[in-house]
């Protein structure tokens, strides 16, 4: 049990030993923030830096009991809390932020879509499918996406014909969950507008920013969005903030756009937690995601979100293709020379995590006043990292 904490600061419990959390936990040391981690294993990307920190199953609620202890408010580092047990510890007692009746909306797609279609919020022509004929009824092509569970494009499925529906209702009916189809967006690129919100309803709005995904996995984020029609970045911005109010989020939300071409912009889903599309402001904006996170979940006043440069470029280091003999040929310590040697302004984050083909395993940022050379000096290192330079003789 570690020793009470001499600023008197409430300890927060953070649920999830993932990247997310890790990041938390930088702001947090700055700030005299004592955190408390409930980590899937011992030795998890964010259990290498919360000292305390419990081993165990966020699906318990007896292991969620016992790690928030003490505690007066829990937060996540993902969405997977299972509701009832989120009300069971709001019925405790302890301030669960986001709360149970939010986070639904970024844990259910199907739940999602019908309040914002009650909000009147713009998204893609959407249906809950319960059969293959449903879906050619719906129209192909289209998107069919299992309402619960999904991540970095696991769980959508772009389909075609009939003859391509069938792994997706494999997939639904194995995990219980509903499938949702979507119209097949013909989008110019994709946006995210990213908002803190605390529960005494301050809310601080980060620039709009674009984002490339790469197999369903976030790749690089420039913000702000290059050439965003100032119009639609306010639409967008506008509807980060009345999604926060209308469902009463608390923390960071993160609501995923399409830009279509006809110069609209549609909600995709929400994350209510931060997301990859605001790694970017560790470097680039006057407060981080991760610190206006931990300041609203507290409910302390917010900081500035505004950038710090013209331009931010992040992007992500994932783990490189594996060699025949099993071998990554990616680096993570050992890139550093060479990435650090070449750009002194460079900024790296690394999660402690090893490297297996696709998996995030760190990020870079590179602001200044040229987007095309943030562009190069990112790419550049995240390529390094990621073995696709310098390992041609090899
Ligand atoms: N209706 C659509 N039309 C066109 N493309 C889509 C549509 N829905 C999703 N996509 C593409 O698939 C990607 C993944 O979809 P989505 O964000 O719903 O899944 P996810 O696995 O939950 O993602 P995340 O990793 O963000 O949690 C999107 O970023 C987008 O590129
Ligand atoms: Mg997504």
């Amino acid at each position: 049990m570690p020793a009470p904490d001499p600023t008197h600061a409430p300890t927060l419990a953070v649920i999830g030993g993932g990247q997310l959390a890790r990041m938390m936990a930088e702001p947090a040391a700055a700030m005299g923030l004592p955190l408390r981690l409930l980590a899937e294993a011992e030795g998890v990307s964010a259990a290498q830096v919360i000292v305390d920190h419990q081993v165990g199953d966020y699906r318990d609620l007896a292991t969620l009991r016992a790690v928030t202890a003490g505690c007066r408010v829990v937060t996540f580092d993902h969405e997977h809390v299972p509701t009832e047990h989120l009300h069971a510890l709001q019925d405790d007692g302890l301030a669960v932020r986001p709360g149970p009746e939010a986070l639904v909306h970024a844990q259910d797609k199907g739940v999602m879509r019908e309040r914002l279609a009650e909000l009147g919020i713009p998204c893609p022509r959407n249906a809950i499918v319960s059969s293959v004929a449903e879906v050619e009824a719906f129209g192909f092509p289209c998107v069919l996406k299992t309402t619960r569970g999904g991540y970095d494009g696991k769980g959508v499925w772009f389909v075609r014909s009939v003859e391509d529906c069938p792994a997706a209702f494999e997939a639904a009916a194995a995990s219980g969950v509903r499938l949702l189809a979507e119209e097949l967006v013909d989008f110019r690129r994709e946006l995210s507008a990213l908002v803190a919100r605390s529960p005494s309803g301050q809310a601080a709005s980060y620039p709009v920013v674009a984002s490339t995904q790469k197999d369903g996995i976030c790749h690089e984020v420039i913000a702000p969005a290059p050439g965003l029609d100032p119009e639609l970045a306010g639409q967008a911005q506008e509807i980060a903030l009345r999604v926060a109010g209308a469902l009463d989020v608390t923390g960071v939300l993160a609501v995923e756009l399409f830009e279509t071409n006809d110069g609209r912009v549609l909600v995709n889903e929400l994350a209510m937690r931060p997301h990859n599309t605001g790694h970017w402001t560790q470097d680039g904006a006057v407060t981080s995601q991760f610190e206006n996170h931990l300041r609203a979940v507290l409910d302390l006043p917010l900081g500035s979100p505004a950038p710090r440069a013209r331009w931010t470029v992040m992007v992500n280091i994932l783990g490189g293709p594996d060699r025949p003999d099993g071998q990554s040929v990616g680096r993570l310590y050992d890139g550093y020379p060479h990435a650090l040697a070449r750009d002194p302004h460079l900024r790296v984050h690394l999660y402690g995590k090893d490297l297996r083909p696709g998996r995030k395993v760190g990020h870079v940022n590179a602001y200044g006043d040229d987007l095309d050379e943030c562009l190069e000096r990112a790419r550049h290192a995240a390529a390094w990292f990621r073995g696709d330079l310098g390992n041609e003789s090899e």
